[in-house]
């Protein structure tokens, strides 16, 4: 069971291809643990706002239950994100034959999912959709901008320039190289499988 108020600890020592440990250090340590301690922060507030003034212009109530999207979903994608890191990079399991199987190849998805990182500002996700019973790309602006109901993330990629700009500065492409060189496909196919048979 998920708490969102609970910070997990990072899967891996350090990563190759050049994502540093300083950018690993900001990016965990102050940017996820700070949208824990704000989700945090909101659910108090939540106790003691007035419902009474709830209006769709502005009201505290709107603004905290908007922030709690925003808190949780920042929280969901930067786990999923580091939780995949740490591996060999070699594409292995059964998540191999469903992405070939739901976008014509495995080429083809990948890709889609390295130009979903270049189009997107703040994230590409491969997602489960229960709904439809298959893997899709999804493009992520902000961490509740975009996503549609009932699809669950399996490989999260960040693009915000927090990710990357301390190492590689503007040149994103070769951020999305090393963060594939780093992934665990043994990981991302156990979530896959625990998400899809859910
Ligand atoms: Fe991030």
């Amino acid at each position: 069971m998920k708490n969102y108020g609970e910070i997990k600890n990072l899967s891996f020592k350090e990563l190759k291809g050049g994502i540093s440990q300083k950018t690993i250090e900001i990016h965990w340590e102050k940017l996820y643990q700070g949208y824990v301690k704000k989700w945090q922060e909101i659910q108090e507030n939540l106790e003691t706002a007035d419902r009474e003034m709830a209006n769709a212009s502005f009201s505290e109530f709107r603004e905290l239950k908007i922030e709690e999207t925003f808190t949780a979903n920042a929280i969901i994608l930067h786990e999923a994100y580091f939780d995949i890191l740490g591996g060999d990079g070699n594409p292995e399991g059964e998540i191999i034959e469903v992405i070939a199987k739901n976008f014509g190849s495995f080429e083809n998805w990948l890709k889609e999912f390295k130009s979903l990182g270049l189009a997107s500002r703040g994230w590409a996700v491969l997602g489960y959709d229960f709904n439809e019973e298959r893997l899709r790309n999804y493009i992520a602006d902000a961490h509740n901008l975009y996503g549609i109901w009932g699809a669950a993330p399996i490989l999260v990629l960040d693009v915000y320039e927090h990710a990357y700009f301390i190492d590689f500065g503007s040149d994103r492409k070769s951020y999305i190289e090393s963060f594939f060189s780093n992934l665990d496909w043994g990981k991302i196919n156990q979530k896959f499988q625990k998400t899809a048979k859910k």
